[in-house]
């Protein structure tokens, strides 16, 4: 496996591998992997014969009050991972590199990033999406694998693709969970044990959500009012958002005709947390 540092170089390993005709999966990460990350590599590496994966805690997406610096890494860890995955390549460059110190262009998604989590992190999805374009420019894959754990941003990079006409391939990878039904995050680190025990209450209030609807419940307000009875068992947990949104436009939908997103953002206090599930009448 070749560390690569430096964008330009990136770019020039790029340019050969597309030259010589050969495919490029790619997978963009913030890098402390844990399965969830795993699985996206496994797709990424089944469908392109070269493998990119980038490790870089994006310093754009974070808001000043956020967790930029305290966001966990583990170099020597994430290295190994990504040789036993299989990796051709893992991109970590630095941010110096990345940015300009006078850079002033940017990518700002408009519509798809004004709920949800763009409320509470306003800014957020413009890092995001700034950053995976220059990263889609350095490594011109053919196909990018992203987690459906991230449901926003993942709608949001398609959206980018399709309006600014990037010639990448989009793949949706399932959510990844503990045994208890957490999904995994880098970010489940930071939790104390009390605070990892009750964070369950994510995929309870979604389990609610889900069994509530099977029975034919299609009010959006009654579906909202059984999660947050779940989340708030937790005495720890503070509700940011329980949101019913239409899968595509994110629109908030007051009764379930389409496939919907649920999606739930919950801050404890050393993390904030997010989940979601897909209802589909
Ligand atoms: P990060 O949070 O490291 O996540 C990298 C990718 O892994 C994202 O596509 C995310 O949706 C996916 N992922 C994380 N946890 C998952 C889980 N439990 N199951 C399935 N997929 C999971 O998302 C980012 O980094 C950044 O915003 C990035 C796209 C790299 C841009 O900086």
């Amino acid at each position: 496996m070749k560390i690569i540092r430096h964008p330009t170089d990136m770019q020039r390993w790029a340019l050969e591998q597309r030259r010589a005709g050969a495919s490029v999966g790619f997978v963009p990460t913030m890098g402390y992997l844990h399965e969830g990350h795993l699985s996206l590599v496994r797709l990424a590496r089944a469908r392109a014969e070269q493998l990119v994966v980038s490790v870089f805690v994006n310093p754009t997406q974070f808001a000043p009050n956020e967790d930029f610096t305290k966001y966990p890494r583990d170099w020597r860890r994430d290295e190994r991972l990504c040789r036993e995955a299989g990796a051709d390549v893992l991109f970590a460059p630095r941010a110096e590199e990345m940015y300009a110190h006078d850079a002033s262009v940017s990518v700002l998604e408009a519509r798809l990033s004004a709920g949800l989590c763009g409320v509470s992190r306003p800014g957020h999805f413009a890092g995001v999406c700034t950053v995976v374009a220059k990263l889609f420019n350095l490594v011109l894959p053919t196909v990018a694998v992203f987690g459906e754990k991230d449901a926003q941003q993942l709608r949001i990079i398609q959206r980018m693709v399709r309006d600014l006409n990037f010639p990448v391939e989009l793949v949706a990878c399932p959510i990844v969970r503990e045994a208890d039904g957490l999904a995994m995050s880098s970010r489940n680190a930071r939790l104390t044990p009390e605070e990892r025990a009750q964070a369950t209450c994510l995929r309870r209030a979604l389990d609610a959500v889900e069994h509530a609807f099977a029975r034919g419940e299609r009010d959006a307000d009654a579906l909202r009012k059984i999660a947050r009875g779940a989340i708030e068992r937790a005495p720890l947990a503070r509700i940011d958002y329980i949101e019913l949104v239409d899968d595509e436009s994110l629109d908030p939908v007051v009764l379930i005709e389409q496939p919907t997103l649920c999606a739930l953002a919950v801050n404890f206090p050393s993390a904030r947390l997010i989940d979601n599930t897909v209802l589909r009448p």
